[in-house]
């Protein structure tokens, strides 16, 4: 901010998984920028609605704030075809590469004159779930904003899935951004809010309790911080053991955002544990080593990750493993417990004598298993 004011402004990108504080830190960012012009716009995934539709009440604020903006706005008939809805041609993939230049172009001009007087900054949240042409207009900017009193403040989430595949414009706009990546909280931060809700000192085990449950995601933090009411708080050891509803819902939307590819693995993963071997989750789920990689691609949304150590994956939150455990029926339970309980090497073999007979996994599978648990 202090370079913004001195007109060296710029792009930042924030980025971080889902929960864990982007919006909050630039609100709070926006909250103490005196002495500038600030404006907040967001990005929504919604494949019917308007490109640049993020910059449309950008330049409206900013054109109603400044006779200077609305005389330029007025001039250029693509911004004022943006802020009367009637958008400029030029999907960033368009064929029409002249225009969609031109109006990126006047766009820059409008923020360098928005800073003309009094520095300007600009948060656009969640600019992921931008259509491409929005995308495709940050990198642009952002050279031009080093000589400006202009500062961009952009979050987006982590993960091609989030990104809906725009490969390139991402690139391009890591490339053009500093960026700052959001880590997970401390458990001395997580100490001191367990102080600010709960207004008492708490043990230091509950924090450490609530730091592995929660992988430190401050939104699973304060899911689980809010719920003490409804266990003992000081038996630190089954606190968070239940999961809340609102955790259960937050799971099931990152569950519902991820393909079908991945729900089958993430949802076998849940049964094995909050930590497993790809190879384990590859069989029991049927699907071939490759498939759970790719797999895992996608599930970088919910906090699914593929470990340092070679042929590992993990839940990084333990309480979105247990919520996409809750998720499954008691039958599905049963049967990958049963395939867990066996161990992948008989596995194989069950299935490899399975094979030419057609379905017999489940019979093989569950009389394996209980004859290893003498049944
Ligand atoms: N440093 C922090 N201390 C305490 N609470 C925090 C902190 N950061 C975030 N939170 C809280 O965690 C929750 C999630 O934060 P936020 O909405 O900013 O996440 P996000 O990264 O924007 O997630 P998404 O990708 O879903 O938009 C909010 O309730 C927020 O107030
Ligand atoms: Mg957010």
């Amino acid at each position: 901010m202090d370079r913004a004011r001195a007109s060296h402004g710029g792009l930042v990108l924030i980025t971080g998984e889902p929960g864990i504080g982007k919006t909050r830190l630039v609100a709070e960012v926006l909250h103490q920028a005196r002495g500038f012009t600030t404006l907040w716009s967001w990005c929504v995934s919604d494949p019917a609605g308007s490109s640049f539709r993020p910059w449309l009440q950008v330049v409206r604020d900013l054109a109603a704030a400044d006779t200077d903006v609305a005389h330029l706005v007025a001039a250029s008939p693509q911004l004022v075809g943006l802020i009367s809805h009637q958008l400029p041609a030029g999907d960033a993939r368009g064929t029409d590469e002249t225009v969609r230049w031109q109006f990126f172009d006047t766009v820059a001009a409008v923020l360098r004159a928005a800073a003309a007087n009094t520095p300007v900054l600009i948060v656009l949240d969640d600019v992921h779930a931008a259509q491409e042409s929005s995308m495709w207009l940050l990198p642009h900017l952002a050279a031009g904003l080093h000589s400006s009193a202009v500062l961009v403040l952009a979050t987006a989430r982590d993960g091609e899935h989030a990104w809906h595949g725009h490969v390139e414009a991402r690139a391009a706009l890591v490339r053009q951004a500093t960026s700052l990546h959001l880590l997970p909280v401390s458990e001395q931060h997580i100490r001191e809010l367990l102080v600010q809700v709960t207004d008492t000192p708490q043990p230091d085990v509950l924090a450490e309790r609530i730091r592995a449950r929660t992988g430190g995601n401050p939104l699973l933090v304060s899911e689980l911080i809010r719920a003490p009411r409804e266990e003992p708080a000081q038996d630190s050891s089954v606190f968070g053991a239940t999961v809340s509803a609102s955790v259960r819902a937050i799971t099931a939307e990152r569950l519902v955002g991820c393909s079908s590819a991945c729900q089958h693995p993430v949802s076998v993963a849940a049964v094995l544990g909050t930590r497993f071997g790809l190879d384990a989750l590859a069989d029991i789920a049927e699907v071939d080593l490759g498939a759970v990689r790719e797999a895992f691609i996608d599930a970088e949304t919910i906090g699914i990750r593929e470990f340092p150590e070679p042929g590992t994956g993990r839940f990084v939150h333990e309480l979105i493993r247990d919520a996409a455990y809750d998720r499954l029926s008691s039958a599905e339970r049963r049967r990958w417990h049963a395939a867990d309980g066996i161990g992948s090497d008989d596995l194989r073999a069950a299935r490899a004598e399975r094979r030419p007979g057609g379905d017999r996994a489940s019979s093989v599978v569950g009389r394996t298993a209980r004859r290893q648990r003498g049944g």
